[in-house]
């Protein structure tokens, strides 16, 4: 479990991260959204020691990471790919990680299978593409067996086959009963992947959800109604709700549950040939959310 409290940074003038308290449970999938600059990096790099808190509390399992005694055994984390000595093979960085942490060395050979990088782990890691650097951060992460994972944007730079792996191996590491908190703006990703939700936006927290109620809270539901007499219907329901036409015989409706539509067509001897409640996208729900906490929007959204 990943404890937060409190928790704020200030670099000068900038507040990053803005008096910050959740908590990360085990059994999930914690998803941490928001947009570019909104914090989540620095909130995560205080959680692993990375970086000191202007004021508050991040813990692991009741301590800080500073404080745990074999740190890759409380917490295996993937926040920058980058972070491995160029000219140190996989197999080797890997091993000196076991080493330092009292891990088996077993279990080196075991997480490079797991990642697929059996077959390269000799080459020297300054030579791996960002698919194969990511895989190798995964395998420092998982080397430990902890019981809380953390990673930020996992899924940068892998290929289709590689973002199925790690929302498999996300689900299983929840099924495990480990904590799991990932960061991500892959949100159709996301939404096959988290169980839960943690938004931020400008460094405070807008949401803390199940990812079911997050998609239901804070994007409107759309009823997708065809009929051939969809000019008159459109004329029925525009004083109760906000009709669209997507084509001819197509309205979307905003504002009424489908059996109102049903309803309301019925009353007025309408004949319907679809009325279908639309599925609502994390997308679309997320952007709606934290629309007012985009720090950097491209020109053309930003002068609408
Ligand atoms: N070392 C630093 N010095 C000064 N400012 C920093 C530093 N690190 C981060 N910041 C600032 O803190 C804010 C939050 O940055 P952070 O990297 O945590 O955002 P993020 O949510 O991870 O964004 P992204 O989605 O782009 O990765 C930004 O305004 C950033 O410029
Ligand atoms: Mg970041």
């Amino acid at each position: 479990m990943i404890e937060v409290h409190g928790l704020t940074k200030r670099y000068g003038e900038v507040l990053a991260v803005d008096d910050l308290t959740f908590a990360v449970r085990p059994g999930e999938v914690t998803g941490f959204l928001g947009p570019n600059g909104a914090g989540k990096s620095t909130t995560l790099r205080m959680v692993l020691g990375l970086d000191a808190a202007s004021s508050g509390t991040a813990t692991i399992g009741g301590t800080t990471f500073t404080a745990q005694p074999a740190p890759l055994r409380a917490v295996g984390a993937l926040l920058d790919p980058g972070a491995v000595l160029p000219g140190r093979t996989a197999y080797h960085h890997l091993l000196a990680l076991a080493a330092g942490n009292g891990i088996p060395r077993r279990r080196v050979d075991q997480v490079l299978a797991e990642v697929g990088l059996e077959k390269i782990a000799r080459r020297r890691a300054g030579t791996y593409s960002l698919g194969m650097r990511q895989r190798l951060g995964l395998a420092a992460a998982l080397l430990g067996e902890p019981p809380v994972l953390v990673f930020d944007e996992p899924l940068n730079g892998l290929d289709p086959e590689g973002i199925v792996w790690i929302r498999s191996l996300m689900r299983r590491m929840a099924a495990e009963g480990r904590a799991v908190l990932m960061s991500s703006h892959l949100m159709s990703e996301m939404e096959l992947t988290a169980d839960h939700l943690i938004v931020i936006g400008r460094g405070r927290l807008i949401a803390d959800t199940t990812m079911k109620d997050f998609i239901e809270t804070h994007s409107e539901r759309e009823v997708r109604v065809r009929s051939p007499q969809a000019q008159t219907l459109r004329r029925l329901l525009s004083g109760a709700a906000d009709v669209r036409g997507e084509a001819d015989d197509t309205l979307v409706v905003t504002g009424l549950e489908a059996a109102e539509i049903g309803a309301l067509a019925a009353a007025g001897g309408l004949e319907l040939h679809e009325l279908s409640p639309c599925q609502v996208s994390l997308e679309r729900a997320f952007m709606d959310l934290t629309h007012d906490a985009v720090e950097y929007q491209a020109e053309k959204e930003a002068n609408r």
